[in-house]
Formats: structure tokens, sequence, C-alpha cells
């Protein structure tokens, strides 16, 4: 099964993907944390991938397509994956549905996360993130057990350098003009399920596996 995550920045996609991984035992794949990866080692991706984050604006098409296949050609995505961050514009929309169809899938849901302005800010704002497993914990709505401390793993957290105020309202407004009209090319296509981001982890959790429930029933698992 194959799963798509939209949302804007702070909408919960990574939050959410990870619980969803463990529910449905499959591995998540997500374009940001992938760029993260290539710039901690210091590849020629991961300085190419910096220049753009570090503005947030979005990497190009080709190196973020080309990034992806080699991660969905990996023996671990055989039975399906839950992308977070991508697809973020149209042309990487209609580039996973041939890479998916090569490989003799389709896409089974896509669920965006719709969250309100005010929250996204709020969310951003207070975000911690474990370097060693990727966890995420906010400091008000989403704390960890021991302050600084991964519950998973127990490595210290750490906050996104892509996380100062002047980035995080860029990334908006690249969301708004380059990744809103995914949820439009989606919709057109009847693959689109809309879910409360609003709401608390546990409930958006709830939601989430009550449409991908539904949709592994009506057999549409790709
Ligand atoms: P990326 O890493 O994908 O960042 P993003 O889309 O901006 O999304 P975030 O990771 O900020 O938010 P999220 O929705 O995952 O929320 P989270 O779960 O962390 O991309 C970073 C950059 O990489 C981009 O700007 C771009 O440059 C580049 N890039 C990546 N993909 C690309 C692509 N496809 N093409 C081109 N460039 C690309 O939650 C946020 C906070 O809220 C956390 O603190 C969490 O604990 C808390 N929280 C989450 N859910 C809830 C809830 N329900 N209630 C209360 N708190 C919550």
């Amino acid at each position: 099964m194959d799963i798509v995550l939209l949302g804007a920045p702070g909408a919960g996609k990574g939050t959410q993907a990870e619980l969803l991984a463990e529910w449905l035992s499959l591995p998540t794949v997500s374009s940001g944390v992938l760029f993260r990866e290539a710039i901690e080692a210091g590849t020629p991706l991961g300085v190419r991938a910096k220049e753009y984050i570090d503005r947030g604006e979005l990497v190009p098409d080709q190196v973020t397509v080309d990034m992806i296949a080699e991660r969905l050609a990996r023996p671990d995505c055989a039975n399906g994956v839950i992308l977070d961050g991508f697809p973020r514009t149209v042309a990487q929309a209609e580039a996973l549905e041939g890479l998916l169809a090569r490989m003799g899938r389709r896409l089974a849901v896509v669920a965006y996360l719709k969250v309100s302005p005010e929250v996204l800010v709020q969310r951003l704002s207070g975000r911690w993130t474990c370097a060693n497993c990727g966890a995420v914990y906010h400091e008000v709505l989403h704390p960890e057990a021991t302050k600084g401390v991964c519950d998973n793993c127990g490595s210290p957290l750490t906050q996104r350098e892509d996380d100062t105020p002047e980035v995080q309202r860029r990334r908006i407004q690249v969301y708004t003009e380059s990744t809103a009209p995914v949820i439009a090319y989606y919709r057109d296509k009847g693959l689109l399920s809309e879910v409360d981001g609003d709401q608390s982890v546990d409930a958006v959790q709830r939601d989430l596996r009550s449409v991908i429930t539904a949709v592994q029933s009506q057999g549409g698992a790709g």
C-alpha cells in the first residue's frame, strides 16, 4: 500500500507518518529527512539541497524525484511506503505516478492534513527533533517525558535550522504557491481524503487509520 501525506509545514506529516509506519509495518520515506541526512553527510546532494532548504525554497524537482526514485527502489519499499513531504509540486506528483506504475503499483491513499494557519505557526515554533531516530516533539503540545531527551532512543533533541521565524514564513508561502495545487490535482483524481489536522495527535491518527481501513476494505491497496 502506497500512501501520501500532504499538508503545510508543521501540519504533522512527520508525526503521523511515524505512527502509521508502525501500525502498517511500512517504511516512511520523507524527502525532508532524506535531504537533512544528505546535508549531515556532506554529499553533493546535501550541498545542493542546503542552498534551497536554508532559504525555505523547494529543491528542484528533478533532484528530488531522482532521490525518491533511488529510495523507492530499495527492498524495504517493496510492499509499499508512507510518503511524507513528497510530492510537493504537480510535476513531482506526475513523476511519482510514473515511478509507481513502473513498479506495477498505484497510490492507494492521499491524505491531506488540513491545519489552520495559527496552529501551524504555534507547532513550528516549539518543535524539537531527535537527530538519531527522527522522533518529533513539541515543547508544549506534545512534550517528551524527560526534557531534551528522546523518549524512543534517549538521544538529545535538537531544533531544525530551517525553523527560524523568517524561513518558516517563506516555507508556508512556498507551500501555498507550489504545494496547494497538488491538493487540487489529487482531488480531481478522486484520491484525496481530507483529515482535520487541528486535532490532537491521537485524534488525527485515529481519523487517518479510518481512511486507510476504508480504502483497504474496498480493495484499493494499489
Ligand atoms: P520538510 O522536512 O518536509 O518540512 P515541511 O514540509 O516544512 O514540514 P515539517 O517537517 O516542518 O512539518 P510536518 O508536517 O512534518 O510536521 P511535524 O510532524 O514535524 O521539508 C523541509 C525542506 O526540505 C523544504 O522547505 C524544502 O526546502 C525541502 N524539501 C522537502 N521535500 C521536498 C520536495 N518534495 N521537493 C522540494 N523540496 C523539498 O509537526 C510539527 C510540530 O507540531 C512538532 O513539534 C509536533 O510535535 C507538533 N504536532 C504535530 N501534530 C500535532 C498535533 N496533532 N497536535 C499538537 N502538536 C502536533
